[in-house]
């Protein structure tokens, strides 16, 4: 096998010829698999094609919704991209249970996202200090004014640009350290423009300073120009809280219920094992939400688990408490999103995503988003502290390997008697497919 040397220049079809030539010894069958999933109309399989490169074809992921989400007062359906059965249902089952205790409550715990430019400079510490203060703060100022201009029309713009010393960490290393506000946008094309920008201003400057040596000058080095993932200070707050005595549900004591809960969390608090499986249920709500309204879920995700690790050891996302006979329950989450730039206007599932959501600002968003982390963690948490999850995963593991079969419909009704009051296994499930298709 050789290395393909242009490959991106190739056009689609001579890309999955040569794919397909190369590892799957021409098939036809493989490329009608990749041609299936092509959108008859031209123009939208392009704007799909154009969103990364390389493509072939498109990878769908089921798009639904969450009804019944009562936020700050407000009713929602939220909406959801994610290919793990049985996620939209326990959200669901979540909203529904807050729908009739108060709802879930957001609010923005701060809105600043930050970025640095890296760099390492073995001079005089004071100098670089003093040059920073008196000229270089304004310059950047000055430097990025094209940059920043409309961000400043809508509201953001840098809110803050300090210097940073980490020799202690690393012998030269100190960091221009710049905060912003993006408004509605998710913001990283901005931050980033804006710290190249500042990394040149600072090469610039310093050379032609006479503050510093040659040798202090010919010490500098930019590593890097970059915005941080990790956004402290753009936070959001979900909760829900009500009566520990309006917990219970059938068959379930709301005392019970409430300590054994508290527990659950307390234990994703202290236990990392059991935090990054407390924390991916989390994810599950968040990482659906971001995909479905177009944002970045890696930054997302990289976001939340920094911030479960920030004590040193990784926790949990979710707190719990009962004081004076309340239960409250709430997330954290430093989240980056936007609402405008990027995919939101672009591709036409994000735009009804965002439409059905009733065209909310990255700040609403991100309460969204939060709640359905939240939501999820709370449906995740009923289940284990009480049936056990494996109750609600059955029917969707089931109706999976019933797809796979290729079930008829009234076969499909047939395994939900069937199995109400069998444990699910993929040999169960076969071995009974096969006697019923025998039998006729
Ligand atoms: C499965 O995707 C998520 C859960 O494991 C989360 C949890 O254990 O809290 C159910």
């Amino acid at each position: 096998m050789e290395p393909i040397a242009g490959f991106s220049k190739l056009s689609k079809k001579q890309k999955i010829n040569w794919l397909v030539d190369t590892y799957l010894q021409g098939s036809e069958d493989a490329k009608e698999v990749l041609q299936q999933y092509w959108n008859k109309d031209a123009e939208l399989q392009r704007l799909h094609d154009d969103f990364s490169e390389n493509t072939l074809s498109n990878y769908y992921m089921p798009f639904g919704v969450a009804p019944n989400f009562l936020i700050n007062d407000k009713l929602y359906a939220i909406p959801m991209a994610i290919e793990e059965s049985s996620v939209v249902a326990a959200a669901s089952k979540a909203a529904k249970f807050w729908l009739n205790r108060g709802g879930f409550h957001s609010q923005i715990l701060g809105k600043k996202k930050l970025g640095h430019v890296h760099f390492i400079f073995y001079g005089d510490k004071e100098k670089i200090k003093q040059f920073f203060d008196a000229r270089l703060i304004n310059k950047f100022k000055d430097d990025t004014a094209s940059i920043t201009k409309n961000m400043e029309k809508r509201g953001g713009g840098i809110l803050s640009i300090q210097l940073v010393d980490k020799t202690d960490q690393i012998e030269g290393y100190f960091q221009i350290e710049a905060k912003f506000d993006t408004v509605d946008s998710m913001g990283a094309n901005f931050i980033n423009s804006c710290l190249e920008q500042f990394s040149k201003t600072l090469e610039n400057e310093m050379a032609a300073s006479d503050l510093f040596s040659q040798e202090e000058k010919d010490s500098l080095q930019i590593v890097m120009s970059i915005l941080s993932n990790y956004t402290p200070e753009n936070m959001v707050r979900a909760e829900v809280k009500c009566p520990v005595s309006e917990l219970g549900e059938e068959g379930i004591e709301a005392e019970e219920f409430a300590e054994k809960f508290m527990q659950a969390v307390r234990i994703a608090e202290v236990e990392p094992y059991r935090a990054a499986t407390h924390n991916k249920g989390i994810m599950n709500g968040v990482d659906a939400v971001v995909i479905a309204t177009g944002n970045d879920f890696r930054a997302v995700e990289a976001a939340a688990h920094t911030h479960a690790s920030r004590g040193g050891s990784y926790g949990s996302l979710t707190h719990c408490e009962i004081k004076n006979g309340e239960f409250r329950f709430w997330i954290d989450l430093p989240i980056a999103l936007g609402t405008v730039g990027g995919l939101t206007s672009l591709h036409p599932l994000v735009r009804f995503a965002l439409d059905i959501l009733g065209k909310p600002n990255a700040q609403e968003l991100m309460g969204i988003v939060a709640v359905a982390g939240l939501a999820q963690n709370f449906a995740a948490l009923r289940s284990l502290t009480t049936t056990g999850i494996q109750k609600g995963h059955m029917k969707m593991h089931l109706y999976n390997i019933l797809n796979q079969l290729g079930a008829t419909d009234k076969e499909r009704d047939y395994f939900t008697i069937y199995f109400r009051d069998k444990t699910v296994s993929h040999h169960a499930v076969v071995t009974e497919f096969n006697r019923i298709r025998k039998k006729g």
